[in-house]
């Protein structure tokens, strides 16, 4: 049975969501499933933007099916080749035998480089600005590469003022009905998990982001149509505003971060005395992470949003502990700059964790690291309590 969703009188999302995944991407936890959104605008040519991933393809065709309701499929624009967006596209060659595909130069490329299919006479190769008439709509496509990929464009329907901006504005979750940002709670339901998906997928990207939105910033937009989660068309202003704050790396307020590395708890009693330090200290947001307990891309996404990081690792022989340096390298992969960041280390010989952590935050672009790293000899004492007071006390103060 078909479930598709009408947008517009003629524009429609006949994607769906997937409950079952547990990782997207294989790499990032999503408790709440994913969603694929692919549009179809029903024109004097039909014209559908993205596919879909795998795991939701039975629903898509009944979708498709259903919405095009006997009609033809006249083009399908890809404005990210991604394979969660992709899957159909060998399929969708062999049932609309006379499809165009839209794309640019990198996206045929590499389309070719995942899908053995014969493109001969089903190319429309275009570049920054041109235009396509679709009857009455008029789409323009941008390029904007590396808002996730090297390959990607979103694609401006001028008549409708949309912008079909790929991964841009995508959330993890599947969306419970509600297909519209605006009906749900922005700070509760909908920015915690948008901001993850941003930091994990998009974070690295700032620059292309902004440069993305440079080039849009004359466009009248009344709806943002993302490839993952609700569509905007209210108070577009909120996600923006997110959005140019993630992209330049600035954090969105006040708190302090504690990841902490621990294998016996010596060194999450130093964390989790620091952090009552620090909110003895008036320290409004305090956030305690044990790196082996929370998955990294829940650390970043706090890193993205608050301003000062501390990081206190174990040894784990003579190096630094595994899943603290998975966590670092994540922030160093991501980009993540202008961030306060202070380090406790510890250990009971060939104390090394500091040095390993100093050595990639280091590699880091605009981090103020404090210089002295605060060392634990097995266990927090009495000097280490006090000295963990005078780290709060530079931390409330930065
Ligand atoms: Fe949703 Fe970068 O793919």
């Amino acid at each position: 049975m078909h479930n598709f969703r009408q947008i517009t009188e003629n524009l429609f999302n006949v994607g769906a969501n997937d409950r079952r995944i547990t990782m997207f991407e294989n790499a990032h936890p999503v408790p709440r499933g994913m969603s694929y959104n692919s549009y179809l605008l029903l024109d004097e040519k039909t014209v559908l933007l993205d596919g879909v991933d795998n795991a939701i393809i039975e629903q898509f065709w009944q979708n498709l099916t259903a919405a095009l309701n006997g009609r033809h499929l006249d083009y399908l624009v890809i404005n990210h080749i991604e394979p969660d967006h992709c899957h159909p596209i060998p399929e969708l060659l062999r049932r609309y035998p006379g499809l165009t595909i839209v794309g640019n130069k990198k996206t045929f490329t590499m389309l070719q480089q995942f899908y053995e299919v014969d493109l001969e006479g089903h190319m429309l190769e275009v570049k920054e600005g041109d235009t396509l008439q679709t009857g009455k709509h008029n789409l323009t496509f941008f390029m904007a590469p590396m808002v996730h990929w090297p390959e990607v464009m979103v694609t401006y329907d001028n008549t409708s003022k949309t912008l079909f901006c790929a991964d841009a504005f995508g959330t993890f979750g599947a969306t419970d009905g509600r297909m519209y940002a605006d009906q749900y709670k922005f700070e509760e339901e909908y920015l915690p998990e948008v901001r993850r998906y941003y930091a994990t997928i998009i974070g690295k990207y700032g620059r292309n982001v902004n440069k993305l939105f440079d080039k849009v910033a004359n466009l009248e937009i009344s709806m943002f149509c993302t490839l993952h989660g609700p569509i905007w068309r209210k108070d577009l202003h909120l996600i923006l505003e997110k959005y140019r704050q993630w992209a330049s790396y600035t954090p969105e307020e006040r708190g302090v971060v504690i990841a902490y590395g621990s294998i016996y708890g010596n060194t999450a009693l130093a964390a989790e005395i620091l952090a009552n330090k620090l909110a003895d200290g008036g320290e409004k947001t305090v956030k305690v992470y044990d790196v082996t307990a929370t998955d990294p891309s829940y650390i970043l996404s706090d890193c993205f949003r608050y301003d000062r990081l501390v990081f206190a690792s174990a040894t784990f022989n003579a190096e630094l502990f595994p899943y603290m340096e998975t966590l670092l390298l994540d922030l160093k992969a991501h980009n993540l700059t202008n961030r306060t960041v202070a380090l406790i280390e510890n250990g009971s010989w060939a104390i090394s964790s500091g040095k390993r952590m100093r050595e990639i935050l280091e590699q880091m672009k605009g981090i103020n690291l404090l210089e002295q790293t605060l060392t634990i000899k097995s266990s927090p004492k009495v000097p280490d309590v006090e000295a963990l007071e005078e780290l709060a006390k530079t931390l409330l103060a930065a």
